[in-house]
């Protein structure tokens, strides 16, 4: 969720909040005054009319007298008033209210507010008075103020809604200066990535030099260094030269092996092949002659067949550096290497089983100041991809890649 998503929400909330609070306030002062006025509206009407009562018993004929004095009093705020006579004839009832005539508050609103108060029946003689507490003038005024107010609540909280996320989105906005920085930022990681490449491309560059010496110097000088030594052996009879020759013969050819297997790793089969899949496989067919205690599977999926030398080149490397580490460091008796093609990018992953975490939860070997780890980063990085590497919670070592691959849909 994003943080303007999420002030926005809190704004809303406390909102909304407030108007709850508003309403509640509202609904608790109208219900105890209406309660208040129509309690006492119903005191004085009850008083004035028992009173009336009273007199009317002095004049005789009730129902008569009274209804002529209901007539002249006409409607009492907030009751209604009827008279029966004791045969059950309804002899006056109050005209009904002239004050906001027609309307009414909704039904479950009044039914809130209404309070509950008990008519009353004044006894004349041969009639009755009976008088109905009547609240709805009451409420229909508490509805009128309370929705204007709680409109007037709802506008003022969406115009400080509004002025909220006004000001936080001009909080939130980077400055000129920010954008600046910014850009001048992406700007400097873009040319150390490309100095970083150029270095590699260098790197490889004095590499295939070194193997290309090696191979044309070294190594046709020991090969003539094996014939002579061979010839020495045909020609010579002494026993001596014969086994010193044989000598000769078995360091040069030492040296020879040397120098092919020094020039195979400076210049690896990829350079040549450009197929990552085939140095891939080349190089755990050597693994297992060399390293046939501990097994190396490997998981290729997609097309590896034109991904560029740069990146072909990043991954063989860093999977030899990776090799080399678990044979140093890890104790291990499988490795899996999976690489995959997939959605515009490569994974690539390295997982032993040996003694990558300690018992106190750090990586066995305390990271050295070696290398490797840093110069595959560097690689990796220059490609504009990333690599982590660490003990698995569960045992051994994971390193991981990810290369964007420039052309490969997302
Ligand atoms: N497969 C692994 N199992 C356990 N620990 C590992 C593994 N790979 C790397 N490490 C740890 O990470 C450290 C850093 O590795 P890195 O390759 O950078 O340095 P190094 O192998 O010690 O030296 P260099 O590669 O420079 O010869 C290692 O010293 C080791 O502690
Ligand atoms: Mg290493």
């Amino acid at each position: 969720m994003s943080l303007r998503l999420r002030l926005n929400l809190m704004v809303a909330g406390l909102n909304l909040g407030f108007l709850v609070v508003l309403t509640w306030l509202l609904v608790d002062n109208h219900r105890s005054s209406i309660q208040e006025e129509i309690e006492a509206a119903h005191r004085v009407t009850v008083q004035v009319l028992g009173t009336a009562a009273q007199t009317s018993r002095v004049f005789g004929s009730a129902p008569a007298v009274m209804v002529d004095y209901l007539q002249s009093l006409g409607r009492v705020r907030a009751n209604e008033i009827r008279l029966y006579s004791d045969d059950g004839v309804l002899r006056y009832t109050s005209p009904p209210a002239t004050y906001k005539a027609g309307r009414r508050a909704p039904e479950w609103f009044e039914a809130r507010m209404r309070p509950r108060l008990e008519g009353t029946v004044i006894r004349l003689p041969g009639a009755r008075i009976e008088i109905v507490p009547d609240a709805s003038r009451a409420v229909l005024d508490a509805w009128d103020s309370m929705s204007a107010i709680f409109l007037l609540g709802l506008g003022f909280v969406a115009v400080l809604h509004v002025a909220l996320l006004l000001f936080l989105r001009r909080l939130l906005q980077p400055t000129e200066a920010d954008a600046q920085r910014l850009v001048a930022t992406t700007q400097q990681l873009a040319e150390n990535r490309e100095v970083m490449r150029l270095i590699q491309a260098g790197v490889e560059e004095e590499r295939k030099r070194l193997a290309r010496e090696l191979h044309d110097e070294l190594g046709q000088s020991v090969t003539a260094i094996r014939l002579i030594a061979a010839s020495i052996a045909r020609s010579g009879e002494s026993g001596g030269a014969v086994q010193g020759s044989a000598r000769i013969d078995g360091i040069a050819a030492g040296l020879y092996d040397s120098v092919h297997r020094i020039v195979r790793e400076l210049r690896p089969a990829v350079l040549e092949q450009q197929d990552l899949a085939a140095a891939l496989t080349d190089l755990r067919r050597e693994w297992r002659v060399l390293h046939p205690e501990i097994e190396l599977a490997l998981t290729l999926e997609g097309d590896l067949g034109d991904l560029g030398e740069a990146v072909t080149l990043a991954v063989f490397r860093c999977v030899q550096e990776a090799l080399t580490n678990v044979l140093k460091h890890a104790q291990a008796s499988h490795i899996r290497l999976a690489v995959a093609r997939r959605e515009g990018r490569l994974e690539v992953s390295i997982e032993d089983d040996g003694r990558g975490v300690a018992a106190d939860g750090q990586a066995a070997d305390v990271p050295s100041a070696g290398h490797g780890l840093v110069g595959m980063r560097e690689r990796v990085v220059a490609l504009g991809g990333s690599l982590d590497a660490a003990a698995c919670v569960d045992g051994g070592f994971r390193v991981s890649m990810v290369l964007p691959l420039q052309g490969d849909s997302e």
